[in-house]
């Protein structure tokens, strides 16, 4: 994870840009019908990681909240068009024009906000004229922008379908987070069904796999029934729940939110910020020190960027796998 351009079927992806299918090869849709699963937290890390790791990443953001704008840090920010440039890609099928996130190398984006919203009465209109094929439009927009990257992350919203089949539409993987909280059946049956559609006008989607969000670790019956819970929305056999996990963490959720920093740059803003006796040295007062205290970045943001970094390994060796297997 060094270098650019080291994966032969991302290279092939790029050269094969006019065909839209070959060219959306490592666009990967994260969803699922429930919200609060860690979809955008998820896209963000990922992003922010591969790009870090020197890899060209484009995130796309579909929701109308535009969470991942504060996750990555781009809110209210130059580049932040809330979603206009989507919306008119979208719209006319002109290629998308991804912007460079500032402070970030090798990571672009295409915003989301509250722009989306008007897609609904388009695509309500353009699906009784075309039918289902209407839910091809992010596909043919985005495929002649997917070029220069060597992964594209797509951040959807919960129950909003619109949006989601589009994604659907364009996207070559799923990649399903989940919580362990029960429920989480239920988004995934929706997102079955959804899914099963829209492989009738994107036949190369498929399920890269699910990731368990929040949860504690080691868990192994929790492991267990979700993979159950998989089986039964997606059918036997139907994709790994991956080894890497996300674990709970509140603190750096709340941090990552607040100060648009996701976990592994939380880790090393936590192991270069003062320790805690010259933070208390060089207070005024108790007030004032507990005040700092409270600011700190506490150490546990160390173990939430290492499962994300895992993640981001085991999710490009499934890549590699399931491009092995088709070359
Ligand atoms: N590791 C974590 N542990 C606990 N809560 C988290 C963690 N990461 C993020 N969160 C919180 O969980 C909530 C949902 O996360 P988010 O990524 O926004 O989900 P979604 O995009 O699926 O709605 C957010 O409030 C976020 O701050
Ligand atoms: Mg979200």
């Amino acid at each position: 994870m060094t270098e650019t351009n080291t994966h032969p079927a991302a290279g092939e992806a790029t050269e094969q840009a006019g065909d839209g299918q070959a060219a959306l090869a490592r666009v990967i849709a994260i969803a699922n019908d429930k919200g609060g699963v860690g979809k955008t937290s998820i896209t963000a890390n990922l992003a922010a990681l591969y790009a870090t790791a020197g890899y060209k990443v484009l995130a796309l953001d579909l929701n109308r909240q535009a969470n991942l704008s504060d996750d990555l840090g781009y809110r209210g920010s130059a580049i932040d068009d809330q979603g206009a440039g989507l919306l008119a890609a979208i719209m006319t099928g002109q290629p998308i024009r991804p912007v460079p996130v500032p402070g970030r190398p090798g990571l672009d984006v295409a915003p989301g906000g509250v722009h989306l919203g008007d897609l609904t009465g388009v695509m309500v209109g353009r699906v009784q004229q075309q039918g289902r094929g209407a839910f091809l439009a992010l596909a043919r927009a985005l495929a002649p922008a997917v070029g220069p990257y060597d992964l594209v992350l797509a951040d959807t919203p919960p129950e909003n379908t619109l949006l989601v089949d589009l994604a659907l539409g364009a996207a070559r993987w799923l990649l399903m987070p989940t919580k362990s909280d029960g429920g989480g059946l239920v988004g995934m049956q929706l997102l079955a069904e959804r899914f099963a559609i829209a492989r009738e006008i994107n036949p190369s989607l498929a399920l890269l796999g699910v990731v368990l969000f929040a949860t504690a670790r080691g868990a192994t019956a929790i492991h267990r029934s979700v993979r159950s819970d998989v089986e039964t929305a997606f059918g036997v056999g139907s994709s790994p729940v991956l080894t890497a996990i996300i674990g709970h963490s509140e603190r750096i959720a709340m941090d990552t939110r607040a100060l648009g920093r996701v976990a592994h740059e939380l880790e090393s803003d936590a192991a270069n910020q003062p320790s805690w006796w010259e933070v208390l040295r060089a207070s005024k007062d108790t007030e004032e020190a507990s005040a700092s205290l409270a600011r700190r970045i506490p150490p546990t943001a160390s173990n939430v960027a290492e499962d994300y970094r895992r993640l981001a390994a085991e999710v490009l060796d499934l890549l590699a796998a399931a491009e092995g297997a088709t070359a």
